[in-house]
């Protein structure tokens, strides 16, 4: 078993859509071993997006991930980390597959409505950024 990172974005929870992607990952097969809703504040976003640093986004990105209220989440499946990112679709909504998370939640290329892990390191240092083990014992 494996496990990723996901974060509900702040354009989908406020758009009421958290219980609709939730009950997604669920009929896909995950389990959620870690969850809370919480409001990002900019030096949180800035520190989570740390790697995009000295990208040309990086501002209007963590002013994004900062306006509003997220969920945050650690998911478990054989082969979570790939299993989420082909769930969630391509990173601009607009190119994402029909049936994908971004296709129909996303707003634009930054308001995608969810994140995710991209590899086993990364997964790790965004798990521990939030959750403490404690909150993931199953
Ligand atoms: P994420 O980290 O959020 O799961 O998304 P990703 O791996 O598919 O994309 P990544 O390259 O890591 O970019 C992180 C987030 O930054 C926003 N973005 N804006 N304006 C731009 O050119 C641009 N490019 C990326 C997106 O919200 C993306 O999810
Ligand atoms: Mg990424």
């Amino acid at each position: 078993m494996e496990r990723t990172f996901a974060i509900i974005k702040p354009n989908a929870f406020a758009a009421g859509n958290a219980g609709k992607i939730i009950s997604r990952i669920y009929s896909e097969g995950f389990s959620i071993v870690g969850m809370k809703k919480l409001y990002l504040s900019k030096l949180e976003a800035e520190g989570f997006y740390h790697v995009h640093r000295e990208r040309p986004f990086f501002g209007e990105l963590t002013d994004f991930m900062s306006s509003g209220a997220c969920v945050v989440m650690v998911l478990e499946a054989e082969g979570a980390i790939k299993k989420w990112r082909d769930l969630m679709g391509a990173t601009n909504p607009a190119d994402a597959a029909e049936g994908t998370l971004r296709k129909e939640f996303g707003d634009s290329l930054e308001a995608n409505a969810t994140h995710g892990s991209d590899a086993e390191d990364t997964a790790a240092f965004e798990i521990g950024y939030f959750f403490s083990g404690l909150e993931l014992l199953v």
